[in-house]
């Protein structure tokens, strides 16, 4: 499958919308912008919220990642400040399935997210009717941490027995590891630091897509 790089903005300063955008257009051969909205309940850190997406000015595909408990109470602000998919985790929600028929109806692709501890088995049900799942490689909460390898396998498994299906790995993803996230079965590689810390990000995005 051909590999696709979501570029997380976390590691920069998303309080001034001009970074954000000058940022962006230094990425702009990324597949997508990966936006970490976190509510200081499901991770210890807050960021930002819908406001951003209202601001953003890309041609990038806009993909967010709620870290936040009750995901389905927000959903639509994302839907209709542009979000064109919403990936909520599953730790964080008592019936997905209801959430993921209402972002079907709202036409956004669905993605569910695995924190490193969370067993395949809590999503195996729902996995047929998710576009994506999201294996994270870190404690959700920080961008620039180490990636955990444990998390790889359950990548493996999801694309035995989903060939087609996009599985994104996120966190620590650098030219290094991402050969190690590809060849357990991602096809989707989202990355922050790695990316902006370097002093040419479109070669860094090359680099994981090649790697
Ligand atoms: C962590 C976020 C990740 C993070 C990735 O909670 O979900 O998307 O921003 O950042 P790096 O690539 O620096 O690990
Ligand atoms: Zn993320």
């Amino acid at each position: 499958m051909i590999v696709k790089v979501g570029v997380s903005i976390l590691s920069l300063d998303y309080n001034d919308i001009t970074v954000i955008n000058q940022a962006l257009m230094r990425v702009d051969t990324a597949n997508s912008v990966h936006l970490d909205v976190m509510d200081g309940k499901f991770v210890p850190q807050k960021t930002f919220d819908h406001t951003l997406l209202e601001k953003i000015d890309t041609k990038l595909n806009k993909i967010v990642h709620l870290m936040v408990k009750q995901p389905e109470k927000i959903v639509d602000k994302y839907i209709k400040a542009g979000a064109e998919g919403i990936i909520f985790h599953i730790e964080a929600i008592r019936s997905p399935k209801k959430l993921i028929e209402h972002l079907k109806k709202k036409k956004v692709s669905v993605g569910i997210a695995l924190n490193p501890e969370t067993p395949l088995k809590k999503i195996e049900k729902i996995l047929p009717d998710v576009d994506l799942v999201l294996v994270m490689t870190v404690k959700p909460g920080k961008g620039g941490q180490k990636m955990m390898k444990t998390p790889l396998k359950k990548v493996k498994s999801i694309r035995k027995k989903y060939p087609m299906k996009d599985i994104a790995v996120d966190g620590g993803i650098n030219a290094d590891t991402a050969y190690l996230a590809i060849e357990a079965g991602a096809n989707i590689l989202v990355s922050g630091s790695y990316i902006f810390n370097s002093n040419d990000p479109k070669l860094a995005i090359d680099l994981l897509r090649n790697a």
